[in-house]
């Protein structure tokens, strides 16, 4: 007895959170899994990106709420978590996409800037999968986590300027690695997308510094990524379609990733 691809690929009935989806990455994983099915729980600090971001899910028939937090404060992170079991009943799928940077020289990089990039991008994913797994996910023997890291966590550069944003996204990425491996028998997958480049708030400088079309022929596919590319690797990690698949990291990235620049 097989499945048909369209149900692997559905999500109704599920409810997903989606840290950082009021806007960038995290508006279009929250629109993908909603598009699928899924009831919706977007989470970041500002209350009116949070409305507009509902409110523009909602229009388009996905069942949307949000609750404003900041992820880097470990008792904030729980709140959300308390939210989301309170509102949605269960969390079948959280999405750690809140990321910030900062950029310095390594040798004049500030301790705080360290701390804060840190704190939300590594710190922040480790609390909300704890939590989520302890109140939803081990119980119901179920659940699959989504980690956002970047193709900046694959290698190192000479350029960026941004040491503990890479640093934090290599930890991401074993961070995927290693939960995978410890939640694996509690039938919970951990998975991470790393992007290549988007434009959003966070890369707005970068394109302007380094051009749009610069950054676009680095990429085989010599664009950067638009408002659809993170939706179907999305999709395949979030549903029955991707139940055999845990640990990996998928580049959705043009081919940055893939070839020597
Ligand atoms: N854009 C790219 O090219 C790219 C490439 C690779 C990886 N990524 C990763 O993708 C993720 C999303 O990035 P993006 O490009 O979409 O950036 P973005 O437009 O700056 O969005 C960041 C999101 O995180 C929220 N956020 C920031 N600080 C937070 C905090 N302390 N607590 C809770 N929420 C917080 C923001 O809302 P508030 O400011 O209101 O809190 C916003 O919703 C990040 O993890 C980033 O590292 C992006």
């Amino acid at each position: 007895m097989t499945t048909h691809i369209h149900k692997l690929f559905d999500l109704t009935g599920q409810t997903a959170v989606v840290t950082g989806g009021s806007r960038g990455l995290g508006l279009q994983i929250a629109e993908a899994l909603g598009e699928a099915g899924a009831r919706i729980l977007l989470t970041s600090r500002k209350e009116a990106d949070l409305q507009e971001a509902a409110a523009q899910l909602q229009v388009k028939g996905i069942d949307t709420r949000w609750v404003a937090a900041d992820m880097s404060e470990p008792a904030q992170v729980q709140r959300v978590v308390d939210t989301a079991m309170n509102l949605l009943g269960q969390v079948d799928i959280l999405v750690n996409n809140a990321g910030a940077t900062w950029g310095a020289p390594a040798e004049d990089y500030p301790l705080d800037a360290w701390d804060k990039v840190m704190n939300l991008n590594v710190r922040s994913i480790f609390l909300a999968s704890q939590a989520v797994a302890r109140a939803s996910m081990i119980p119901r023997g179920k659940g699959r986590i989504i980690n956002v890291a970047s193709i900046a966590g694959l290698r190192g550069s000479s350029t960026m300027k941004t040491i503990a944003y890479n640093t934090s996204k290599a930890a991401v990425v074993n961070f995927t690695r290693t939960l995978a491996g410890e939640w694996g028998p509690y039938g919970i997958t951990v998975n991470a997308l790393a992007p290549g480049m988007f434009p959003s708030k966070m890369t707005r400088g970068t394109l302007e510094r380094v051009g749009h079309d610069v950054l676009a022929a680095r990429a085989p596919l010599r664009r950067i990524g638009d408002d659809d590319d993170l939706k179907g690797a999305t999709l395949l990690f979030a549903s029955a379609a991707g139940k055999y698949i845990t640990g990996q990291i998928l580049a959705v990235d043009g081919g940055v990733s893939a070839v020597l620049s």
